[in-house]
């Protein structure tokens, strides 16, 4: 177990050194930018390409187009073929084109754009048909580029390249996220007796973040919250972490550091932006007696007060070494002193209460969305594991 907290030290010194290189100029932009392939090679696969086309004779042309690239080329006349080839392969681009009996290229186009599985693949729309309409629909369905017949087979290539070299960035900021979550769970992992920890605060914040009528996009980011909220504690030492006794003033500022270090280590993901207040704030109290930022009142970030009653819940209502599980009741009692003296946000931690006593965390049917999101969690636990065995 230390020397999970000895690697992960390194680790962490290795993150701020680079985003250092990068603020710092030392590392050129160029020297980063790589060719698709390149980036797909990294990913260790090559990027794949449909091309959906009812006519024969066009797909064969856009084939001959690409036979000097290292691409892995599916083809489809029509658009239920094209749906069934996206749904068992991992495509990487779409070129479609926009006329095509039955479905028509647009409608294909908006049901690739609006399913959670593929709104990230790019599409490049065709049309043999001139004029700005069929340009501004194709673009209205969702369409990433737009290209007119005849095709130019050098400015079909470059457009495909830059569409791919996009896609490849999307996929690699997607997999470095995998692997943040990856490292929350082993950090959390360390400690036997928080397992389930992160997923359940993360339920419990996201129930009360819509009791509040919040806006899905800030539901998404307390339940990554819930995850990553303290992922700092990777560089906190298992001797610190785990102590029994009381930890002396230096051993204090270490384990406090761990919200400011979790923020730097989630920084410089921009998807992970809105997760960044609960990280750093999370430890904040009403009256301004918390940490890193001594903020007070509304001055906290709302997501990071929500976060707060949620840790604090489940904390007292499990098992740790030094106590036993308490029961709702008990756990709601002292929820209500910590208000009372001047810790916690009156209001959020009125209704949490209220969510509790209803029952709302026993009685919440999974949604689809919920299962998903399960079995992402399963996945996650399991690299969890894996990191620190
Ligand atoms: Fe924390």
């Amino acid at each position: 177990m230390a020397e999970v907290s000895h690697l992960s030290v390194a680790r962490l010194d290795a993150v701020e050194d680079s985003t250092e290189e990068w603020t710092s100029g030392s590392l050129s932009h160029s020297q980063a930018i790589l060719t698709p392939s390149e980036m797909f090679a990294y990913m260790d696969r090559s990027p794949t390409v449909l091309i959906v086309d009812s006519q024969e004779v066009n797909r064969r042309v856009m084939r001959g187009m690409l036979k000097q690239e290292p691409y892995h080329i599916f083809e489809a006349g029509q658009a239920q073929e094209a749906i069934s080839i996206l749904e068992r392969e991992r495509v990487d681009l779409v070129i479609l084109d926009l006329m095509m009996p039955g479905i028509s290229g647009l409608e294909l186009c908006r049901r690739i754009k609006s399913s959670r599985r593929t709104q990230l693949l790019p599409v490049l729309m065709l049309t043999s048909v001139q004029g700005i309409e069929s340009e501004v629909a194709g673009l209205a369905s969702g369409a990433d580029e737009f290209l007119n017949r005849p095709l130019h087979p050098t400015v079909v290539r470059t457009r495909i390249r830059a569409m791919l070299r996009n896609k490849a960035a999307v996929d690699s900021l997607e997999e470095a996220e995998t692997i943040l979550f990856a490292l929350a769970q082993a950090v959390e992992q360390r400690d036997p007796y928080t397992d389930g920890h992160c997923e359940r605060l993360s339920r419990y914040a996201v129930e009360l973040g819509n009791a509040l009528g919040l806006p899905r996009p800030q539901l998404l980011a307390l339940h990554r919250g819930g995850f990553l909220h303290d992922i700092g504690k990777i560089s906190v030492p298992d001797s610190i972490l785990f102590k029994k006794s009381r930890l002396n003033e230096e051993e204090w500022t270490l384990m406090r550091s761990h919200t400011v270090r979790g923020e730097a280590i989630c920084r410089p993901m921009k998807n992970l932006a809105p997760v960044l207040p609960i990280i750093r704030n999370h430890h904040e109290r009403w009256d301004g007696s918390g940490y890193p930022d001594q903020l007070r009142g509304e001055g906290i970030p709302l997501l990071a007060r929500i976060l707060q009653i949620a840790d604090i819940y489940d904390a007292l209502t499990t098992e740790r070494p030094y106590k036993v599980a308490l029961s709702t009741h008990e756990a709601l009692e002292i929820l209500g002193a910590e208000t009372r003296c001047g810790w916690r946000d009156p209001e959020l931690t009125a209704l949490f209460a209220e969510l509790i006593e209803r029952g709302i965390f026993q009685h919440t049917m999974p949604t689809a969305a919920d299962e998903e999101l399960r079995k992402m969690e399963t996945s996650l636990l399991q690299m969890g594991r894996n990191l620190i065995e």
